[in-house]
């Protein structure tokens, strides 16, 4: 379970939030390249790809963040990643028809990135209440990558997977 929180103000929630998004993505750089493996087409395997790297590069702007602010960079077990990475793994054990399986896999990272829009979208805003633009900017460029995979992945499914498979 969770730690007990204490949370005094707004600058130990913001810290909250970074560190449950610093465990959610650090768990997604060993989730990417297995659903990476288990796509079928090439276009979803080169976004999953993709997003790797730039999982990677936002694991770095939160070490930027905290490092800012004078903390070492530490993870609060995020237990709705740990939930949706478990559903994504039911996917890319999934056996049957490789178009479908690709939808799949589409379907469990989508719910990763709208779970981390969400996550990025509360912890810009809070940033931009503590006066942290630096902060906002960083974690406003990773919600963009995070909307743009998204819409990445909707494209993706409307170009092959739905149609007759
Ligand atoms: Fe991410």
């Amino acid at each position: 379970m969770a730690n007990e929180e204490k949370f005094d103000s707004l600058d130990d929630l913001f810290i909250h939030q970074l560190e449950d998004l610093y465990d959610a993505e650090q768990r997604m750089t060993r989730a990417l390249p297995k659903m990476r493996d288990a796509a079928s087409h090439d276009e979803l395997r080169d976004a999953f790809s993709y997003h790797l790297e730039e999982t990677q590069s936002q694991i770095q702007r939160l070490e930027t963040i905290f490092e800012a602010l004078g903390k070492s960079p530490q993870r609060e077990t995020c237990e709705a990643m740990k939930g949706l990475i478990r559903e994504g793994e039911e996917m890319i054990n999934a056996k049957g028809n490789d178009t479908v399986r690709d939808a799949a896999l589409i379907a469990a990272a989508q719910r990763v990135e709208h779970y981390e829009i969400a996550a990025y979208g509360t912890a810009h805003t809070i940033a931009l209440q503590l006066g942290n633009r630096e902060a906002a900017q960083q974690l406003d460029d990773t919600l963009h990558e995070e909307k743009n995979v998204d819409a990445k992945l909707t494209e993706i499914a409307q170009s092959y997977v739905n149609p007759a498979t």
